[in-house]
């Protein structure tokens, strides 16, 4: 076993018995350690992974081998978080097993180690942490809060070259009508 996998006596209001709760990327890192908090406070968990299979597969029958209780507690399921249809997939098979999900942790991520410029990103390289990092929330906000940042980044490059780099986010804004249509 690799980490210590107990049931913990919290208080009534903060166990999560009952509770189904699906967390992408757990086979690993971050993902797994709040899998195994989760679990911990008595909710069932889904452990999505997108290649580690064994990890995620390992982790799942160590909750399951943990619990008195005659039904799974856990299930390993892969989903590529870039794959719309997988994470379809990864829903229904979650609903299947354990019926209501109550708790989804959108672990996935993915990062360049060598912190490409925006110069050396590929436009794949840019697609495909996009595709990860991104999808599963709401594609206008996420992609709106991705333009912010990106300012950021390029106001730092761009500094002491007299070129200012910023984002305007105004609140809803009322379209002049000219002649009926939309402008
Ligand atoms: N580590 C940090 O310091 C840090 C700091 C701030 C934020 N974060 C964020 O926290 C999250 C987890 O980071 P981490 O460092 O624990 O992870 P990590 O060690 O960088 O590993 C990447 C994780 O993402 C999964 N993954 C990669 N491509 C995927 C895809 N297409 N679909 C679904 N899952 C995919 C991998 O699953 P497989 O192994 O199954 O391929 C793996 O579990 C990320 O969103 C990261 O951006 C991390």
């Amino acid at each position: 076993m690799t980490e210590e996998i107990t049931r913990e006596h919290a208080s009534s209001s903060s166990r999560l018995d009952g509770r189904v709760a699906i967390i992408t990327s757990s086979s690993r890192g971050i993902g797994r350690a709040i899998a195994i908090r989760l679990h911990s406070l008595g909710a069932r968990v889904v452990l999505s992974y997108a290649s580690s299979s064994t990890k995620a597969g390992l982790l799942a029958s160590e909750f399951n081998a943990s619990s008195t209780l005659s039904q799974p507690q856990a299930i390993a399921v892969r989903a590529d978080v870039s794959d719309p249809d997988q994470v379809k997939l990864l829903f229904n098979r979650a609903e299947q097993e354990f019926g209501s999900i109550h708790i989804l942790v959108n672990c996935a991520g993915v990062l360049d180690p060598k912190y490409p410029t925006l110069a050396n990103t590929t436009v794949d390289d840019w697609d495909m942490t996009f595709n990860i990092n991104t999808k599963g929330y709401a594609a206008y906000a996420a992609s709106k809060a991705a333009v912010e940042t990106m300012t950021k980044i390029v106001a730092k490059k761009l500094k002491g070259m007299g070129v200012a780099a910023n984002a305007v986010a105004p609140g809803p804004v009322v379209i002049r009508v000219n002649g009926g249509s939309v402008v």
